[in-house]
């Protein structure tokens, strides 16, 4: 395609190290879809005649139909897929072929490929994030009222319900589709029509491909759009703070499913035994959620590298930004169907997390704002008082609640048995009315508001 001016051909090195067909042959759709944009840009404004025009559009379409049937077939020493469509091109419909290529560049053809592929990413993203809230939400609902340990310093502290504790989950995964909504938004402008990066003297419509691409608008400036690796950054940026997300999901479940705790058993489908301990039900894809939240981590940090020391505009460094988005996209997409599926079918253990809420005098800080309430007594004081009163159901072997009115007096003769109505867990979580708190009431508040969000009725 540029040989016209060497004498030789490409080192066998050369021609494997500038391949890029393994891995951009996962652009062809986005590549046939731009240039029949760009071809009937090209007729409409008379640059090239309507009859080559005719010919290309068939010509691609047909490319498309057999990639599409039989897979891209690839060759090294066409080096990546644009070259790929466009020899293929010439075999089919001979030289006007050659007329495709006018006013236009392998760099903003990339460029406007890949803000095509990423644009379809965002919106799987999205939709895949979306399946795991309404699971979320669904066992948030069956569980608004089921009490359990909430956790500080992985120490017992005070009893949250489990149904508030999903729907934590629930609002992180609400900021991810937020920033995977914001990266779309700043992604959707076209940089066809940039050409090489200087722009091009043919009088080409850019605002006529953008629409019909899908685009908002042209981008503004040629030597930034064939560089600009920004989207492909935003939409990594996105899938590492969701995969961090879903990684501590995937850690809760793992804990949750250990014996100790005994919080969650993983359905079958979602657990795999031991060759060796016939016992076993390990929780490997909540442990490969958090395993793969590191590679895609890494492959936001290796696009990260490849773009900070490159001066404008396009340098060959830049072919390396596929890979991690595909890899990242890959994963994410694996990783939020695991753990759709997981939280779907766990066997949440009530009776175990209510008998755990129970132990550890979780309820102190309840006897503590109750005293500031009802006896008026300060705060730190009355965090003093407790603290007497936990060592006393220490010495006893009982929880704090199952202190008689006459022992909870030795520690301080305010402490009146209207007491017992906040010490129970149930009885703490249902006074966390505060908005946002993890009163059943307001738990299920929230729940009726993420379903609107979420578009489900009922
Ligand atoms: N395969 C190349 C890439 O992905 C296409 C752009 C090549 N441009 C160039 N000037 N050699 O970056």
């Amino acid at each position: 395609m540029w040989g016209g001016r060497f004498a030789e051909g490409p080192a066998a090195v050369m021609r494997e190290i500038n391949a890029s067909i393994g891995f951009d042959k996962r652009l062809w759709r986005q590549d046939i879809a731009a240039s029949k944009v760009h071809v009937a840009m090209l007729a409409a404004q008379g640059i090239v005649d309507q009859a080559d025009a005719d010919a290309i559009e068939e010509g691609l379409d047909r490319i498309a139909d057999d990639y599409e049937a039989d897979g891209v077939p690839e060759d090294a020493s066409l080096e990546d897929i644009h070259m790929h469509v466009e020899a293929r091109l010439a075999e089919l419909i001979g030289p006007a072929a050659g007329r495709l290529h006018t006013a236009r560049s392998r760099n903003d053809q990339v460029a406007t490929d890949f803000r095509l592929w990423v644009r379809d990413a965002i919106d799987e993203a999205g939709a895949g994030i979306a399946a795991l809230q309404r699971a979320l939400v669904s066992r948030a609902a069956e569980h608004a009222g089921t009490v359990m340990p909430g956790f500080t310093h992985l120490q017992a502290a005070q009893p949250v319900t489990l149904g508030h504790h999903l729907m934590a989950y629930y609002e992180m995964l609400r900021r991810d589709r937020s920033r995977f909504a914001d990266a779309r938004a700043r992604l959707n402008e076209s940089p066809l029509g940039s050409a090489a990066l200087a722009g091009t003297g043919f009088p080409v419509d850019r605002e006529a491909t953008a629409l019909a691409l899908g685009f908002d608008r042209p981008t503004a400036n040629s030597l930034d759009a064939v560089s600009d690796r920004d989207f492909a950054l935003d939409y990594l940026m996105s899938a590492t703070q969701c995969a961090l997300h879903l990684s501590r999901l995937a850690e809760e479940l793992i804990l949750w499913a250990s014996q100790p705790f005994g919080f969650v058993q993983l359905s079958d489908a979602w657990s795999t035994g031991s060759s060796i301990m016939p016992q076993k039900r390990n929780p490997d894809a909540a442990e490969l959620t958090r395993g793969h939240s590191g590679r895609i981590l890494g492959a936001m940090a290796s696009l990260c590298v490849t773009m900070k020391g490159l001066p404008l505009a396009y340098s060959k460094d830049m072919q390396d930004d596929k890979q991690p988005v595909f890899d990242a996209h890959d994963l994410l997409g694996l990783c939020l169907a695991a753990m759709t599926g997981m939280i779907e079918s766990a066997a949440f253990q009530s009776e175990r997390m209510r008998a755990l809420a129970a132990a550890g005098h979780a309820t102190a800080t309840d006897l503590a704002d109750w005293l500031v309430r009802e006896a008026g007594v300060p705060f730190r004081e009355a965090h003093h008082i407790t603290g007497r009163a936990v060592k006393l159901a220490d010495k006893a072997g009982v929880a704090l609640w199952e202190l008689t009115i006459d022992q909870l007096r030795s520690v301080d003769e305010r402490i009146g048995p209207a007491v017992f109505d906040v010490l129970s867990p149930d009885a703490s979580v249902k006074s966390r009315t505060s908005y946002g708190g993890t009163a059943p009431a307001r738990v299920r508040e929230r729940i009726a508001a993420a379903r609107k969000e979420l578009g489900i009725s009922g």
